[in-house]
């Protein structure tokens, strides 16, 4: 992995092939290696830039909140460092996405497309967003053992948990050696992410939305409408697949970021 000072922090990212940049986002408390196979997969055509979120992965950790637009800032200013001055690909999965949508608003003029996968357009409900900030504190407290035990089971379709546990546990160590004050301030900055659904309407560049079949997070039901309501977007449900579609179904996702790569 290569690093690069951006805003104050050392970002870690993967840097790999050359052509048309595409961008992936991971999830929350996750980090790079949940794309393993994108990277294979689209660095043969495109110059893929996979970067570990400040506070996860191999990045350094920034205490106390972390916004969703934070992080869309530190995307750009990671573009700049690397000079990347054409449009890109933006692909985010869930808290990647939420980071996807603030980087439209702030830097759209730097998208040549956008992919959102497992994903959410809503705000969170106060309910919500007083959990995670009890997460919060629990992950600094006892580390991330109890929200991965939480977690688990919401990420996988059940085929995948009974069929690949290998895959399941791969996840599970990522998430339990995230750093407590990286996963705080992330959670932190969820709890205050704005709504977007009103400004989907807006985005004008050409967007794939994908969703696993089975994602318990952001049910089909509810990324069906955020395409719906995107004027130029494509919807895929990935069938089998759970939260962690482009982990679960790799072959399925690979074809359906490559078909939208293509007329980008
Ligand atoms: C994720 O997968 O990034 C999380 O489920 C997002 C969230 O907690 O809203």
């Amino acid at each position: 992995m290569k690093t690069q000072t951006v805003n104050g922090v050392d970002l870690a990212f993967v840097d790999q092939g050359l052509g048309r940049p595409v961008v992936l986002v991971h999830g929350f408390p996750l980090d790079h290696t949940m794309w393993n196979a994108q990277i294979d997969a689209l660095s043969a055509n495109y110059r893929v830039i996979v970067p570990d979120l400040r506070g996860f992965g191999q990045s350094g950790i920034t205490h106390g909140t972390v916004t969703m637009q934070q992080f869309a800032d530190d995307l750009a200013g990671l573009l700049d460092a690397v000079e990347v001055e054409e449009p890109v690909v933006l692909c985010g999965l869930s808290m990647g996405g939420y980071v996807a949508l603030q980087f439209w608003q702030r830097h759209g003029s730097r998208l040549a497309g956008l992919i959102l996968c497992d994903t959410r357009a809503v705000t969170d409900s106060p309910d919500v967003a007083t959990a995670r900030l009890e997460t919060a504190r629990r992950v600094l407290r006892k580390g991330p053992a109890p929200l991965v035990v939480g977690m688990m089971p919401k990420l996988f379709a059940p085929s995948t948990a009974e069929d690949r546990p290998e895959l399941v546990d791969s996840l599970r160590r990522v998430m339990l050696n995230a750093a407590p004050k990286g996963i705080a301030a992330a959670a932190r900055g969820m709890a205050r992410r704005p709504d977007m659904v009103a400004s989907l309407a807006e985005i004008d560049c050409p967007t794939l939305v994908f969703v696993g079949e089975h994602d318990a997070i952001s049910t089909p039901d509810e990324m069906r409408a955020i395409a719906r309501a995107i004027p130029r977007a494509r919807f895929v449900e990935i069938a089998g697949s759970g939260h962690m579609s482009p982990m679960e179904s790799p072959a399925e996702v690979n074809a359906a970021i490559l078909e939208f790569l293509a007329r980008v």
